[in-house]
């Protein structure tokens, strides 16, 4: 069989999504565009993925870092046809089969190259490219096809006449051609048309011209041919996307709630036996097991869930562990670096950052836990603080096993709290205390029984 190499374009600013950003970086549940067909291209195991930059190449260079692409530069965005044959250095020395397709496609999918590509070698083209009959085409390129049915061109929308305009069958911009046939013709696309550009779409008619053959390929469900060029695609997009990545979690035995309303990651892993509320969001390397249940409004990035564990509503959560059967919120914020234990409960109004829970603990009201390293079976009153930061630096609290600390409470760091300790309530802890003892600060309370009604007495005098 022959050789595959990938192409894809991602060099325009796209004018029409009215943004400083490029449009490939736009994210589509927390990732950028250009990761969704970069991903579809990569599962296709080609010999080379070339990527096409120009508007903000070294911003898109970096959000694919990481991923197996070499990049060729468009300096200036002449054109779709352009930017293929910027992109002929990066396929320097390879022969075989070229797919191509747009950086602002996200919701395609690696089968549906898959069928273009076998039925391009199959019918032994030059070039083989997709149709698809769009029920509103507005912004697609238009099918030309002669009296026999052969498709013998592509018509830009801006160069359509009116009556082509009403054509549904469009051009989603997925093309396999032979290496050969690209070096020979891309240099003699031409840009005599309304927008002075040079149209990949163009080679459709060369090949006709010339008699070569071209094979094409209608495809079935329009949705996956969506190309975003505008912010009202890119919400269309994320919504194809979100409804694709949920279909999967509920056939795997998750029960979403509402799902229309819950936006999950390409890379997130869920358990069977999970729950998730309406509103929820999960993004990022998250990774819920099972029997965890996540509920209304939380946010979830970046994290891990262990089993059994319950999210509660509004939580915030990003970087960090929640261990088995613990329960967090509603309305807590783990920030990076919190790891809860098991058991662990976190309460509502907690914020935790970098900072280890031991197992069985309880954190459960209004409370702050930043750069701390938190024991087992440790109860941490209302209100208890870490005074972490001194204004430069910041500094560890220890609080070791089993210590109770009544409520408001502050740790003023680097300090220590002995395993077994207690403290009582009201206390600025500034001083290790050694395992074992009670530690409180508190200044001893006056009462001056009679002090009310001595005052008036006062008063009355007086006035
Ligand atoms: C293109 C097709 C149109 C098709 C539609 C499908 C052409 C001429 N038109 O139109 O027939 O129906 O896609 O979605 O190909 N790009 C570059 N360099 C450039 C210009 C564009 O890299 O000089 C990249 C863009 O970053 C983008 C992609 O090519 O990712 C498509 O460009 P865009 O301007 O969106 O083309 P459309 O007008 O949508
Ligand atoms: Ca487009």
């Amino acid at each position: 069989m022959s050789k595959l190499a990938v192409v894809i374009l991602a060099a325009g600013q796209g004018t029409r999504m009215k943004s400083e950003r490029v449009k490939v970086l736009h994210e589509i549940l927390g990732r950028p565009m250009i990761d969704y067909p970069a991903a579809a291209a990569a599962a296709l195991s080609p010999e080379r993925i070339a990527v096409v930059v120009g508007v903000q190449a070294d911003l898109v260079k970096k959000a694919l870092a990481g991923s197996k692409v070499r990049f060729a530069l468009q300096k200036e965005q002449k054109g779709t046809g352009h930017a293929v044959l910027s992109a002929l250095p990066a396929l320097r020395g390879f022969s075989g089969d070229v797919l191509v397709f747009y950086g602002d496609g996200p919701c395609l999918r690696p089968e549906t190259f898959k069928s273009l590509l076998i039925h391009h070698r199959r019918s032994r083209a030059a070039m083989s490219l997709l149709t698809v009959d769009f029920e509103d085409p507005t912004g697609y390129g238009r099918i030309l096809r002669d009296p026999a049915g052969r498709v013998i061109g592509i018509i830009e929308e801006k160069d359509c006449t009116p009556e082509q305009r009403r054509w549904k069958e469009s051009n989603p911009g997925i093309y396999c051609y032979r290496m050969d046939f690209l070096k020979k013709f891309l240099p003699r696309i031409g840009n005599n048309n309304r927008q002075g550009e040079y149209y990949l779409t163009d080679l459709v008619a060369i090949a006709v011209e010339r008699g070569l053959k071209l094979a094409s390929l209608k495809a079935a469900d329009p949705e996956e041919f969506l190309g975003v060029n505008s912010r009202r695609e890119l919400a269309q997009a994320e919504r194809i996307l979100a409804e694709r990545i949920n279909r999967g979690h509920l056939a795997n035995g998750v029960t979403i709630h509402r799902p229309e309303s819950v936006l999950i990651g390409p890379s997130v892993k869920i358990a069977k036996e999970s729950v998730i509320e309406p509103g929820v969001m999960i993004l990022g390397e998250t990774e819920i097991k099972s029997g965890a249940h996540i509920e209304m409004h939380a946010r979830i990035e970046d994290s891990k869930i262990g089993e059994g564990v319950r999210i509660k509503a509004g939580s915030v959560i990003e970087s960090s562990v929640v261990k088995a059967r613990a329960q967090v919120g509603p309305m807590a914020h783990l920030r990076p670096g919190a790891v809860i234990g098991r058991n662990a409960r976190i309460g509502n109004f907690v914020e935790i950052k970098k900072a280890r829970i031991g197992d069985e603990t309880k954190v459960s009201h209004l409370t702050y836990v930043g750069d701390a390293e938190i024991g087992k079976r440790v109860n941490l009153g209302c209100g208890f603080i870490t005074c972490n930061y001194d204004g430069e630096k910041k500094w560890l609290t220890v609080v070791e096993d089993d210590v109770f600390v009544g409520s408001d409470t502050q740790a003023v760091a680097p300090v220590k709290i002995g395993k077994g300790s207690y403290i009582g309530s009201g206390s600025t802890i500034t001083r290790d205390v050694p395992p074992g003892s009670l530690a409180l600060t508190r200044s001893p309370q006056a009462v001056k029984e009679g002090w009310v009604k001595k005052k008036k007495a006062k008063r009355k005098k007086k006035g």
